[in-house]
């Protein structure tokens, strides 16, 4: 199987459905409302406007609340048990709306639904979802949506395949600021434990031309943060002539203020040369996010990370010394088959040794189909759960102070919005990604400022506007 374009006639065909529903929701004696919430990782969520954007073009408002919807659609993630198990939570939950307003649409997309096991528990367990579709058709979208509102017959569409990579879908951005743009799509690493690649087929990047024109675009129009996604950004475009580090340094070429930020990054394909395309950048975040998974050896090679602790080592100390007010964050699992306590421990000592601004930590949770899935996985729940809160200990005491190292900097911060618990003070990101609270005005919403770091707290920074005349 082969990776597909989806053809121009494709999505001519596919707009022309989205005219056909469109007619059908003008019918409607009320608003047409769509609820739609998107799970999991940022590319879902890029995946998740994509979908709004053809609901829009569909002539749909979302309405946030599934209660009053003629549509509702969740697109869901499948990389650890809980994120299913909430899913099947919400889907059971609309019950009584289905029973309420029969005409409501049910329909639920991505990467768990693209599970053929769980498709059939889906569509068994709730006899009112109407419509049940995997990754590789999100493009036929309307053309689905359109069969259930003509023929009103249920519809389950998961066809197995390598992916397709579908260029102009309309797209309805949550942010007028920050702007996600995918530069690949899928994933050939096969980590033991991952079910990616399987829902998301394989790795496959979008021409530089295509991505170049809308990171320009984006910034003509004002969007001042533009996020690169994709499962493993540093393997972009092998087949497309230009590598991940030459297409950071076109989209660093743009005039005007804003930053490039990017993630994820595999640390066995993240080289010297990006990270001195970041150092002498003048838009890149100074952030990295670099997940480790484990610091065992033993566990990095059963995992087929294809990397260990200390090549993983040199490129943090490569990275620090070239850019040496990065943020580093990472991805920690705990509990992986036959990890043992010793092996846990060698993770403890690795975190205490980077000194990581944040690590994400997961609980290794068993996903059918993975090689990881057939090993043998002796420790009881309970004694990783004692390991992972160990892990949570450490971690902890390690940020409490690792952002007092910016206090006394002036850093240039992008103003996003009002603080959540004070409302008086402006949030916003510096270029290391770091949240920066600081007082100021309105007019600063969406802006630059300069704020000088008064005080470090374990997920934040807390700041002082820098006047035009002070600098
Ligand atoms: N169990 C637990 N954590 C997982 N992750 C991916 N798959 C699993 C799994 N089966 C974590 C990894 C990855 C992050 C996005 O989710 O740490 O980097
Ligand atoms: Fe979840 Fe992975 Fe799919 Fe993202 S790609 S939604 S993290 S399963």
């Amino acid at each position: 199987m082969a990776v597909a374009a989806v053809s121009e006639e494709e999505l001519r065909e596919q707009r022309f459905f989205m005219q056909r529903v469109r007619a059908v929701t003008h019918t409607f004696d009320h608003k047409p409302l769509a609820f739609t919430h998107s799970y999991g990782c940022q590319q879902n969520v890029s995946d998740g406007e994509k979908l709004d954007g053809m609901l829009s073009e569909m002539g749909f408002e979302l309405t946030d609340t599934p209660d009053n919807a003629d549509l509702v659609l969740y697109n869901t993630c499948a990389v650890r048990e809980n994120a299913e198990n909430r899913v099947f939570g919400n889907v059971g939950a609309l019950k009584h709306a289905k029973r309420r307003n029969p005409e409501m649409v049910i329909a639920v997309c991505g990467c768990m639904v693209q599970q053929e096991h769980i498709a059939r528990r889906m569509k068994e367990r709730f006899p009112y979802v109407d419509l049940i579709f995997g990754t590789h058709v999100l493009h036929r979208f309307p053309e689905m949506l359109y069969g259930i509102y003509e023929k009103g017959s249920r519809t389950v569409c998961i066809p197995e395949c390598d992916g397709v990579l579908a260029e102009g879908l309309p797209v309805r951005r949550s942010d007028s600021v920050k702007a996600s743009v995918p530069i690949m799509y899928g994933c050939n690493n096969f980590c033991t434990y991952c079910i990616v690649p399987k829902v998301r087929g394989r790795e496959r990047s979008r021409g530089p031309a295509e991505v170049i024109a809308e990171v320009r675009g984006l910034i003509e129009k004002g969007y001042k943060e533009i996020l690169l996604l994709g499962q493993n950004v540093n393997s972009y475009g092998k087949d497309k002539g230009m590598a991940f580090p030459q297409l950071l340094r076109e989209l660093d070429g743009f005039d005007g203020e804003y930053v490039i930020s990017f993630m994820t990054s595999h640390p066995k394909d993240c080289s010297r040369e990006l990270i001195d395309v970041i150092a002498g950048s003048r838009h890149v975040s100074h952030h990295l996010h670099l997940p480790v998974q484990s610091g065992s050896d033993r566990i990095l090679k059963l995992m087929n990370r294809h990397y260990d602790t200390a090549a993983y080592l040199d490129l943090v100390d490569y990275a620090r010394s070239r850019i040496p007010d990065m943020q580093l964050t990472t991805d920690i699992i705990v509990g992986f088959p036959g990890e043992t306590y010793e092996d846990f421990r060698m993770t403890l000592e690795l975190i205490e040794r980077v000194k990581y601004d944040s690590a994400f930590t997961f609980i290794y949770s068993r996903r059918e189909g993975t090689k990881a899935a057939e090993m043998d996985d002796p420790v009881s729940d309970e004694e990783k759960g004692r390991w992972f809160r160990e892990l949570l200990d450490v971690q902890g005491r390690i940020g409490e102070n690792a952002y007092a190292r910016y206090v006394g900097q002036t850093l240039r911060v992008l103003c996003e919005g009002r603080g959540r618990t004070d409302e008086k003070l402006l949030t916003g990101k510096s270029r290391q990604n770091i949240i920066v609270d600081f007082a100021g005005g309105d007019e600063l919403l969406g802006k630059f400022a300069d704020v000088k770091i008064t005080k470090a707290l374990p997920w934040a920074l807390l700041g002082e506007l820098i006047n035009e005349k002070e600098k």
